[in-house]
């Protein structure tokens, strides 16, 4: 946070603390803080205006007696909620009401401007195609007749279902065209095919570190959470055994390739032998394959969906990661009574998707544009990962641990236990960057000594800047030296 400070107390004779504590209260004004957001430690920012910790602390008692922000101990200070609008607001069902509830644990990441973008998995708007697909979509919106503009059918637009089959098949995953249901990103596909399988109450199975929004969906359909401990080569498959014999367990959802978050992919036997636990317990598989097209190096493992003979796996595809995730395009590939059925809650859902863009994804992809910018992406992908990893080997204290992905966008660090990601996160921001904490990626939010690095957003030069800020981070908390961390991948 910069904020100009007259030091002597500026011309409304307003106090440091307080010019502290009214740019804060805009900035909150403007959104820039949004409601729930943490404010960054009070070390950190009393260092980085260079003044009293007591004089930010100050500023900060200020904002909390106007009810503006609130104190947790040992958390940090937030930006309150803002007050209901009025006393006569209905009542929310529980489920959203426990939905609210994880939303406003989750972490926060606060203005961090300046900071390095290290926290999401959102790819970098720089490097989308957005010339050639705009073409396209002009050429397909021009061409297309009054057929792309009226609702489409809820399984999607038929030559985008053909693209996707075709491009599956290459991978030994054998569908055709009738056994794909085209939806909004594979966020929909999580939340369509949990809902085949589960109702509320009921508990499903899943990789715990998992996707946040996974966690999300889940509390919002009212189910519960069965977490399964990540090992190095996937999930437990003793406790996966245990978890499905459980009869109220409905199903599994797992991100065997490029995991989110921890950017691992599982084995051949690892894969073989999850399937057989699967079908020993006639359990569904909910395959989240949203990164599938963006290996970058080492070999690839066929898909749960091309080792399956049983129909139980259901797969999840998406452009999100490979082209834009504003397309909003994400498929799901089942078989049988499974596509009926989805089919019918799609239709009951949203009734059909965005023609325009299914079409020109259509054609984007069947013209060789895709398979063009998937190579060039995959290239810059490798160097970023690479610059991050020499980054992490230079600037990590001995201790931290990584993995080394062979595609997507995300690192998982280790470091040594007692740290708690999630309190060291504001003073990160204030140094200058952005990570997820791995209390994000638990049901429970509990706190932990891991995080997500993802190299999506950032460049290399930043991906060094941010991991250089991370490092000093570390060694002003706990004054250990930095030596070069021994290479201990996971
Ligand atoms: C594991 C996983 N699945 C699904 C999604 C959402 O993808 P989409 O944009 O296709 O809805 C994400 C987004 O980060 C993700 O990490």
């Amino acid at each position: 946070m910069q904020i100009e400070l007259q030091r002597a107390g500026d011309p409304d004779g307003r106090p440091v603390y307080r010019q502290i504590a009214d740019h804060i209260r805009s900035e909150i004004a403007a959104d820039i803080f949004g409601a729930g957001a943490r404010l960054p430690a009070i070390r950190a920012l009393a260092r980085s205006l260079r003044v009293n910790r007591d004089t930010v602390a100050l500023a900060y008692e200020e904002l909390a007696a106007e009810g503006v922000v609130e104190s947790a101990v040992g958390r940090g200070t937030f930006v309150r909620l803002a007050p209901q609008a009025s006393p006569f607001q209905p009542s929310l069902s529980p489920l959203v009401e426990r939905l609210l509830e994880f939303e406003r644990a989750r972490p926060r990441f606060g203005s961090g401007k300046a900071a390095v973008a290290m926290h999401a998995i959102i790819p970098d708007p720089s490097l989308y195609p957005a010339e050639s697909f705009r073409r396209i979509l002009n050429r397909v919106l021009r061409d297309g007749g009054p057929e792309l503009l009226i609702y489409g059918g809820p399984q999607g637009y038929e030559k985008l279902r053909e693209v996707v089959a075709e491009r599956l098949r290459k991978v030994s995953i054998d569908v055709g065209s009738d056994e794909i249901v085209l939806c909004h990103g594979a966020s929909q596909g999580i939340s369509l095919s949990l809902r085949l399988f589960a109702e509320p109450g009921d508990t499903v199975a899943f990789e715990e570190p998992t996707y946040t929004n996974l966690l999300a969906t889940a509390f919002g359909l009212g189910l519960k959470p069965a977490p399964i401990p990540m090992r190095g080569d996937g999930l437990d498959l003793a406790v996966l055994e245990r978890t499905l014999e459980r009869p109220e367990v409905k199903l599994l959802y797992t991100i065997p390739t490029f995991n989110n978050p921890l950017g691992t992919t599982s084995t051949l036997e690892h894969r073989r032998a999850l399937l057989e636990i699967a079908a020993r317990h006639g359990k569904p598989v909910i395959v989240d394959g949203y990164e599938m097209d963006l290996r970058f190096a080492g070999r690839s493992v066929p898909s749960l969906a091309a080792l399956d003979g049983t129909g139980l796996v259901v797969l999840l595809t998406s452009f999100s990661k490979s082209l834009f995730p504003g397309v909003r395009v994400g498929a799901i590939v089942a078989r049988g009574r499974l596509v009926d059925a989805l089919v019918a809650l799609k239709s009951a859902t949203d009734l059909s998707d965005a023609m325009p863009l299914q079409a020109a994804v259509a054609e984007f992809v069947a013209r060789g544009h895709y398979d063009r910018h998937l190579a060039r992406l995959r290239r810059i992908l490798r160097s970023r990962r690479d610059a991050l990893l020499d980054a992490l080997d230079r600037e990590l204290p001995t201790g931290a641990r990584w993995n080394v992905p062979e595609g997507g966008y995300q690192v998982w660090v280790e470091l040594p236990d007692g740290i708690d990601t999630g309190e060291l996160l504001a003073d990160a921001v204030g140094a200058g960057v952005l990570f997820a904490p791995g209390s994000q990626f638990r049901h429970d939010g509990r706190a932990s000594s891991d995080l997500r690095l993802s190299f999506a957003m950032a460049r290399e030069d930043d991906l060094r800047r941010g991991v250089a800020a991370l490092g000093r981070v570390l060694r002003d908390r706990f004054a250990s030296p930095v030596r070069r961390a021994a290479k201990v991948h996971i």
